[in-house]
């Protein structure tokens, strides 16, 4: 299903000019929602994070009620799959809305991490207070992608973004966490890190007394000396991390756990609608 401005199109008339800002300049912003038999999970999270990026970019006069009518109408429409939005500038004064259904994609249960120097990352040195644009779900994704490619090059399944001061930041695509004394933990957010849909999700299970969660910060050089690490994002509710750099790591039956929790939630916000 092709929905551009509203409208159901055919999936040849779903498409931009190369004369578009958002082909030229990457000039757009995005959401993608994973769909749970029907129901686009954290649907309501995913659009405020959209409006803050729309503000963030200075895209004006949008419809968010009519995009959450599409997202709903694409969702309920299929079993399975993702709910992807992309709001994309045509002109300095005009844009277009595309909203449509995304199959299931191939995810590896274990993955294998490179860890990349991010010299384009902001990686906590402003905060979101002193960038007005810091945090944007922007579609300017090359710098992400080409980390991705290169771990691929290297024989890993995906890269592992490293801050100037050595912190760990998060992946291409991903949120990164990892257990520590029994305990699991994300990057915090002061390190210009996306603020992601499932990050929220687990530290609301810590909240709630569900997992035991913390935010913290990790060095590349003690990554030897944790017990488990994992990924988090709309696709991937803990998906366990095998293997970074050249240390190997169990999968800690914590990140069995967080899987768990993820699809009771889903399961009980489904049911709440
Ligand atoms: C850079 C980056 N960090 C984290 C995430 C995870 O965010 P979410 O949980 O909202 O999918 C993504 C998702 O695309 C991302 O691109």
């Amino acid at each position: 299903m092709y929905l551009k401005n509203g409208i159901e199109v055919s999936k040849s008339d779903f498409s931009i000019s190369i004369e578009d800002l958002a082909v030229l300049r990457g000039d757009g912003i995005f959401e993608a929602i994973k769909i749970h038999q029907g129901y686009p999970f954290g649907v309501e999270r995913h659009l405020e994070r959209f409006q803050r990026s729309a503000k963030k970019v200075f895209f004006e006069n949008i419809d968010f009620d009519e995009i959450k009518k599409n997202i709903y109408k694409v969702a309920n429409s299929f079993e399975n799959g993702y709910v992807r939005t992309l709001i994309l500038r045509d002109s300095k004064d005009g844009y277009n809305v595309f909203c449509f259904h995304q199959p299931p994609v191939n995810i590896p249960e274990y993955f294998t991490l490179e860890t990349q120097k991010a010299f384009w990352h902001s990686s906590g040195d402003y905060s979101q207070d002193e960038a007005f644009n810091l945090g944007t779900k922007s579609t300017s994704y090359g710098m992400n992608i080409s980390h991705t490619r290169k771990a691929e090059m290297n024989g890993y399944t995906d890269a592992l973004l490293i801050g100037k001061s050595g912190e760990v930041l998060e992946g291409p695509t991903f949120t990164f966490g990892w257990i520590s004394d029994d305990q699991i933990f994300v990057p915090k957010l002061e390190l210009g890190i996306l603020d992601s849909i499932t990050r929220q999700y687990l530290l609301d299970f810590g909240r709630e007394g569900i997992l035991p969660v913390k935010e913290g910060l990790i060095h590349i050089d003690k990554l030897n000396t944790i017990q488990g690490a994992f990924i988090l994002s709309t696709a991937k509710h803990g998906h366990c991390i095998s293997r970074i750099d050249d240390i190997e790591l169990p999968k800690h039956e914590l990140i069995n756990q967080i899987k768990k929790t993820f699809e009771e939630r889903v399961i009980k916000e489904r049911d709440k609608k």
